[in-house]
């Protein structure tokens, strides 16, 4: 067995983790909506039309907000079409993702469902096809407790008391050619800058994430973000990443390093917004909303074909990967990344929830399973609350195509509130077991409560409706602990989840 170590210490704390990094997406894309979260006629479905066994898997998750409705989809949203009577509501072209929207699902009914699953709402507004005046109204429509035009439109809808929705998004990664409405830097910069002033006039209890590059690939890179947060930097208070990975080479050690890159990302983007803080000479600290993140490109191909074939129908089965066990370690070494950068990312959104690049699946008019990927991110969500611990590792280390040094074991270390520690960790290596040492003397007597693993044999290994359970958590071999130094066998290719308690 292979040795790696690591020192905690109670004192050596990097930041209180807001429970926001635990948050995910649903846009009105594919099934994610239609057919996912809301499938009328359904067995499971509830009075209203929504799936109560995707409302189960989605509380198991433990999901604090969820970003609604795109994405994508936004830049060409009228918000008006998703308020009133269904039977009112317009049918629209989605120019985003070449299907019809048909509005059966609005504002009401999505800010009822999020609140049923525990969870509160962030709210994107249209700064595609629109501009600051329709964002203003929405939150007038929304926050505003009534005797003016939107918010007496409320009451008359049957919501007499206001949605109070606190986080907004400017917008949809603009600087995508892709992105209807696309805008420079200087001309996104302008516009939420003044979408920025009037919503906060209306309403100034809320917070604005302004829009980032789309990824880190985009020839604008870096620029942009200047560029914006020079026009806008004292009326908004996040600034958006987003970020996909995929393994379309089957190279899995190079796939498993890609969370150094957004661990760069992440650093790049906050010294950028400091930057702008020093330029202006600002008291404010603009941190980050890591609002899209994931695996994504097992669906490319098939979305291809679908647009090929069925144009403009309603949920066209878009994005529907299907996640196997390498992606799932992946996934658990973002969550780690975004974990350990918790003072400066306040907010992260895996993209998405049900359907489309999602942890979890639906059939329409059949069942509900979770993906490989459900798991690290409900340990996370679960056991990663409280304050992040500046861990100090030492850890045999691997080359591969784009990084050097990447440390076969990757972790992250969590001061639970109830004076417990959650160690997670993927170990890399896909030919040997470690021995984890932790020296954690500081925090006195704990107990190893529970070690939990998630391995399988076969990187590629997936779960489905008739075999929900080939990928998923059980028991690890958990170790010993005594005078506060642990010893844990973590097996080669894995997630682990180590939970001491006192
Ligand atoms: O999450 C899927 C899409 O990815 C979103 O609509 C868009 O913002 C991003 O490009």
């Amino acid at each position: 067995m292979k040795k790696a170590s690591m020192i905690l210490d109670k004192d050596y704390q990097i930041s209180r983790i807001d429970k926001r990094i635990y948050g995910s997406f649903i846009e009105h894309l594919g099934r994610a909506v239609y057919g996912g979260i809301y499938e009328p006629g359904h067995p499971e479905a509830d009075e209203k039309g929504f799936r109560k066994d995707v409302m189960a898997a989605v509380k198991k998750l433990g999901v604090p907000i969820v970003r609604y409705p795109g994405g994508n989809f936004v830049s060409g949203f009228n918000w008006e079409d998703s308020i009133g009577p269904v039977e009112q509501r317009p049918k629209r072209l989605d120019l985003a993702w070449f299907t019809t929207e048909t509005n059966e699902v609005g504002l009401h009914e999505f800010a009822e469902w999020t609140k049923k699953a525990g969870s509160d709402l962030m709210y994107a507004i249209n700064l595609g096809t629109r501009g600051p005046e329709q964002a203003r109204d929405i939150v007038e429509y929304a926050n505003h407790k009534g005797g003016s035009k939107f918010s007496d439109m409320r009451i008359a809808n049957g919501k007499k008391e206001p949605f109070d929705i606190k986080l907004w998004c400017l917008g949809n990664e603009m600087d995508g050619p892709w992105q209807m409405g696309q805008k420079t830097g200087y001309e996104y910069g302008r516009t939420a800058n003044e979408a920025a002033k009037i919503m906060k006039w209306v309403d100034p209890t809320i917070e604005l994430v302004a829009c980032g590059s789309s990824n880190t690939e985009m020839p604008t890179f870096g620029s942009y973000e200047l560029e914006m947060l020079d026009q806008c930097y004292e009326n908004i208070d996040y600034v958006s990443l987003h970020r996909y990975y995929g393994n379309p080479t089957g190279d899995t050690p190079g796939f498993l390093a890609r969370s150094m890159d957004m661990d760069d990302f992440i650093h790049t983007v906050a010294s950028i917004c400091d930057a702008i803080k020093g330029k202006k000479h600002s008291k404010k600290q603009i941190n980050l909303s890591f609002d899209e993140w994931n695996v994504w490109y097992h669906s490319n191909e098939q979305d291809q074909d679908i647009w090929k074939q069925d144009k403009w129908n309603r949920a066209l089965p878009l994005l529907e990967d299907i996640y196997n066990f390498e992606d799932a370690l992946l996934v658990g070494s973002m969550l780690m990344t975004l974990i350990r950068n918790a003072d400066r990312v306040k907010i992260a959104c895996l993209a998405q929830l049900v359907n489309v690049i999602a942890p979890i699946m639906t059939r329409n008019g059949g069942g509900c399973w979770a993906q490989t990927t459900y798991y690290p991110f409900m340990h996370a969500s679960r056991y990663g609350r409280g304050t992040v611990l500046q861990a100090l590792v030492n850890s045999p280390v691997y080359d591969c195509a784009d990084y050097e040094k990447v440390p076969y074991i990757d972790t992250a270390a969590v001061l639970n509130d109830d004076g417990g520690v959650t160690v997670f960790c993927v170990n890399r290596d896909m030919q040997e077991d470690y021995n984890l040492s932790i020296d954690m003397r500081s925090f006195g007597n704990l107990k190893i409560e529970e070690h939990i693993l998630l391995h399988h044999d076969n990187v590629k290994a997936v779960n489905s409706e008739t075999e929900p359970d080939n990928v998923a958590p059980r028991p690890g071999p958990g170790g010993e602990i005594s005078d506060g130094k642990a010893d844990i066998h973590i097996p080669a290719l894995s997630w682990n989840v180590i939970r001491f308690s006192r």
